[in-house]
């Protein structure tokens, strides 16, 4: 459960104070999807920023479970980040030099376990989302969809209890839309996770139990759902 009080995030740059969030005050239950939407500018990637322990807001609270993200120092929220959220981005952020199955492997690196271990949680992680035979690959050897598989799997090999997705179909067509949004969908379903996913497209955005909106930092319900 995140529990947002007044949470309020101004970056000063040498021009002027800009406000990317204002008294946003919101609470998602565990395991809800939810769809963010909103302008360019509007403060969705720096909404999931806080919410993904990435970054501490200037002002107000971030509660994610017992933890209260917006108090932690930077070691506790590394670990937070390492063990209980995963993220995928709209440009996949995969490591060009490695393989489908080091990339995947990298983000158990901060976590207990042998190399062994890590080695077969990573290629089931990749046979999970269709990627079974494509362990060796270079990221330049794989099409975007399947690019964004491998993010997927980075982010879910760890088993975290969330999902914060930045655009995941954003450099997607219409069908590797479908198929991303359909695999994340079931790991939503089987996973209980928590799922939030920032998105231009609202074909994507209808699929999501909650739709959120923001404009100039101040977050509103779309589709008249409770706060
Ligand atoms: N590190 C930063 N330093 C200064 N200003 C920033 C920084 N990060 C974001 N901003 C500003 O904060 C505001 C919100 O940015 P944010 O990236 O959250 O928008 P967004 O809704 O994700 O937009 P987009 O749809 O273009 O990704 C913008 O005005 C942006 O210029
Ligand atoms: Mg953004």
């Amino acid at each position: 459960m995140y529990e947002l009080t007044n949470v309020t995030k101004t970056y000063n740059t040498t021009k002027k104070k800009i406000v990317a969030l204002d008294d946003v005050t919101l609470s998602i239950p565990d395991g809800q999807m939810v769809a963010i939407q909103g302008p360019t500018g509007g403060g969705k990637s720096t909404l999931l920023q806080m919410l993904g322990a990435l970054d501490r807001p200037t002002s107000g609270d971030v509660q994610l479970g017992s933890s209260t993200l917006s108090k932690l120092g930077d070691h506790r929220l590394a670990a937070i980040r390492a063990k209980e959220v995963g993220f995928v981005f709209q440009g996949f952020n995969l490591i060009p030099t490695l393989t489908a199955l080091e990339n995947v492997e990298t983000a158990l690196a901060p976590l207990p376990g042998s190399g062994a271990d890590r080695r077969q949680r990573a290629q089931d992680a990749l046979a999970s989302v269709g990627l079974g035979d494509r362990l060796t690959h270079l990221p330049a050897e794989l099409s975007g969809g399947q690019q964004q598989r491998v993010a997927i799997a980075r982010a879910l090999v760890k088993r975290p209890d969330v999902l914060l997705a930045d655009e995941p179909t954003g450099a997607l067509d219409e069908e590797t839309r479908d198929e991303i949004m359909d695999l994340l969908e079931s790991f939503w379903r089987d996973q209980g996770l928590t799922l939030i996913i920032v998105t231009h497209d609202s074909g994507v955005a209808r699929r999501a139990e909650r739709r959120l909106h923001i404009k100039g930092g101040r977050v509103t319900e779309l589709a008249g759902q409770p706060a």
